[in-house]
């Protein structure tokens, strides 16, 4: 498959786990991509991996300025941007009694305000693109409730909820914008929170195992495709299950 020949997609958070894998999976249908992450190292060994078509970009999701540089330097790299996955997340696990204000101001940031900035900046030239395409990337979390997940599920809800609001906003710009919910995938992420997943019983989803990466990528490029052209302001969960 060529899907993406001549397109332009940029994906937040592409220093490893899902978004790296969606980064290898566009690149792989033809996109140029553009890998953004904090994780300066790991990121440009990604995109030099992928060689030709590919450019990592030092980009922090929380900062307006950063989103702003970002589509500039995505133009002069490769004349233009049609698709935006918002990918770059953190998760946090604490207990209601446990959670600061610190905790709930550092999901915030991340993964509903970076959200928020990337749809607004990528507006414009996705709209020149004239098939925009934004994929949020939510969670399991947003679509049921978790315990010891009061900051990072609020979040996610409100990934869920912006997609629905921009979904309607850039209709008539000729963008869509979708959003998935993973259930538990094997990530950094997820070892990282352990003994936290294990708590939960991450396996206990009807198809009793974790997702991989590259089941996410090629459900997040689906989405970002014309195969979906029919489809936006969806929440489409990949999760064995979790969410019945
Ligand atoms: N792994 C799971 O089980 C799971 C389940 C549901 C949803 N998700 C969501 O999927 C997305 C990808 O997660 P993953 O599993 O690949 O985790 P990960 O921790 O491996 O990758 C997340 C990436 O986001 C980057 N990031 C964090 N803060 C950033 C910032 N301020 N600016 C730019 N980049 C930043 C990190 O450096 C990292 O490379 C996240 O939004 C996460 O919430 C993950």
């Amino acid at each position: 498959m060529n899907r993406f020949a001549g397109k332009t997609v940029v994906i937040t958070g592409a220093a490893r786990g899902q978004g790296a894998a969606e980064a290898a999976r566009f690149h792989s249908e033809g996109a140029h991509v553009v890998l953004t992450d904090v994780r300066a190292d790991e990121g440009d060994a990604l995109a030099h991996q992928l060689g030709e078509r590919a450019a990592f970009v030092r980009h922090d999701v929380t900062s307006e300025d950063s989103w702003a540089q970002l589509f500039d330097e995505t133009e002069r790299l490769f004349g233009r941007c049609d698709v935006l996955v918002n990918n770059a997340g953190i998760y946090r696990p604490a207990a209601i009694s446990e959670t600061t204000s610190e905790l709930i101001e550092q999901h915030f940031r991340v993964n509903q305000l970076g959200t928020l900035l990337g749809m607004k900046h990528a507006t414009t030239p996705l709209r020149k693109s004239g098939r925009g395409a934004i994929v949020n990337i939510s969670s399991v979390a947003g679509l049921r409730g978790f315990s010891n997940a009061i900051a990072y599920g609020a979040t996610k809800w409100a990934v869920r909820g912006m997609t629905k609001v921009a979904a309607a906003e850039l209709a008539p710009h000729g963008i869509r914008v979708n959003s998935v919910h993973p259930g538990f995938i094997a990530t950094e992420m997820l070892k990282e929170n352990s003994d936290e997943t294990n708590r939960i019983g991450a396996d206990a989803a009807p198809l009793k195992r974790h997702g991989t990466a590259d089941e996410v990528a090629a459900l997040v490029a689906f989405l970002a495709s014309d195969e979906s052209a029919f489809i936006t302001g969806a929440e489409i969960a990949i999760d064995g299950g979790w969410a019945i």
